[in-house]
């Protein structure tokens, strides 16, 4: 064959040679993003350790990172001044409940696979906010290392918007579900927030199955509880002092006429990933206007801005804190 005859073939071939390669092309696409012609998900952005040093460092918090997050019970044999402050900011007072709460539950740590992802670790905080309601922020959601969620917010039935894993479910008596292997995982670490001698009493008395009293919650707790003891952790009350008096600036100890002010769980789910997590982002935070008193403010139930009228919270300065927190990079609002 001559020169010429070669380029005329090359040049016919040319443009099936393209469709096939074309069409191949187009598979390996589709089957690495699922066959429903769906838009590529986006994929939990990767850590840069150095980057989340640097955003605590901007925090300005006068303190340095502290990852563990749960209490145990050697710590009750060796520290000799654990604490300056009673229940919710530390656990003066609460030292012999304590003990025998960390008797039964036996076990301090986060779970192994989490905990082995030490180069870096991505937390997802999800608020129980109406904003994340139909958000399809689902599989986003559970691609993070670790997912925390707050007090009794439902998975099941919004699975699609809120995901379904979870690592962390932070919660007190009062938004205790009676049955948490309804909404969690099995392997789901149930941590006690405690805010008063009272929940620590209410979970001493399930691991003991004594005598329930009742007095001193301002909403009944489940009086029987179906957790599985080998999945409580108790959250160190250290977390909400350093949230009140560091990250919110609120006086821990306000004058008498003065309305207490403690952190919302959700303000101290932040802290603690921030503590614990090298990319902190959040879904579901955010609470309507306050005009509206007749707005929804979560992603299930029939809860109003009316129902948080009387809460020892400042929604504002939670609010604003967490727009700085934001603007400085260091957490990540999903949207939709
Ligand atoms: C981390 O910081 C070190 C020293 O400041 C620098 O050499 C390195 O490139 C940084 N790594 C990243 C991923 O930014
Ligand atoms: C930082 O903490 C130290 C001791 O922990 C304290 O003496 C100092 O006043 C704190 N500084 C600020 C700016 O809060
Ligand atoms: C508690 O107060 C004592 C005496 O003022 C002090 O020596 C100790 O370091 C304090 N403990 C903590 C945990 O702040
Ligand atoms: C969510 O989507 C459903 C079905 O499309 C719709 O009826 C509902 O109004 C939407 N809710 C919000 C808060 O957007
Ligand atoms: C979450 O949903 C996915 C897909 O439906 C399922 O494969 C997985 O087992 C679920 N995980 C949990 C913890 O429910």
């Amino acid at each position: 064959m001559t020169l010429k005859a070669t380029k005329t073939w090359f040049l016919r071939l040319l443009p099936v040679v393209l469709f096939f390669i074309c069409y191949y092309c187009s598979q390996i696409y589709f089957d690495s993003y699922g066959s429903s012609g769906k838009s590529p998900k986006t994929t939990v952005s990767l850590c840069d350790i150095n980057s989340s040093q640097r955003k605590w460092s901007s925090l300005h918090l006068n303190t340095s990172r502290h990852p563990e997050l749960f209490l145990k019970l050697e710590d009750f044999f060796w520290r000799e001044h654990l604490s300056n402050h009673s229940l919710p900011y530390g656990i003066k007072g609460s030292e012999l409940l304590l003990l025998k709460v960390l008797a039964v539950v036996t076990s301090y740590s986060m779970p192994g696979n989490v905990e082995s992802s030490l180069d870096c670790r991505t937390c997802v905080v999800i608020g129980n906010s109406f904003t994340v309601k139909n958000s399809s922020l689902g599989e986003i959601i559970n691609k993070y290392n670790v997912v925390i969620r707050l007090n009794d917010a439902p998975v099941r039935g919004f699975e699609e918007d809120v995901g379904n894993k979870t690592t962390l479910r932070l919660f007190y008596p009062e938004s205790a579900s009676y049955n948490p292997g309804k909404h969690n995982d099995p392997d789901t670490l149930l941590v006690l927030v405690p805010f008063k001698q009272q929940d620590l009493l209410w979970l001493k008395e399930i691991l003991y199955n004594e005598k329930r009293v009742r007095k001193g919650f301002w909403k009944p707790p489940p009086q029987i509880w179906l957790g599985r003891f080998s999945q409580i952790r108790v959250l160190d009350p250290y977390f909400l002092h350093l949230t009140a008096s560091n990250l919110l600036k609120i006086p821990l100890n306000p004058r008498r006429q003065q309305k207490p002010v403690h952190p919302t769980t959700g303000i101290l789910a932040v802290f603690v990933a921030l503590n614990y997590c090298d990319v902190v982002h959040l879904a579901g935070f955010g609470y309507p206007e306050n005009r509206n008193q007749q707005q929804p403010i979560h992603y299930y139930g029939q809860d109003t801005m009316k129902s948080m009228k009387n809460s020892f919270h400042d929604l504002n300065l939670e609010a604003r804190v967490l727009k700085r927190l934001e603007e400085q990079g260091v957490i990540l609002h999903l949207h939709s």
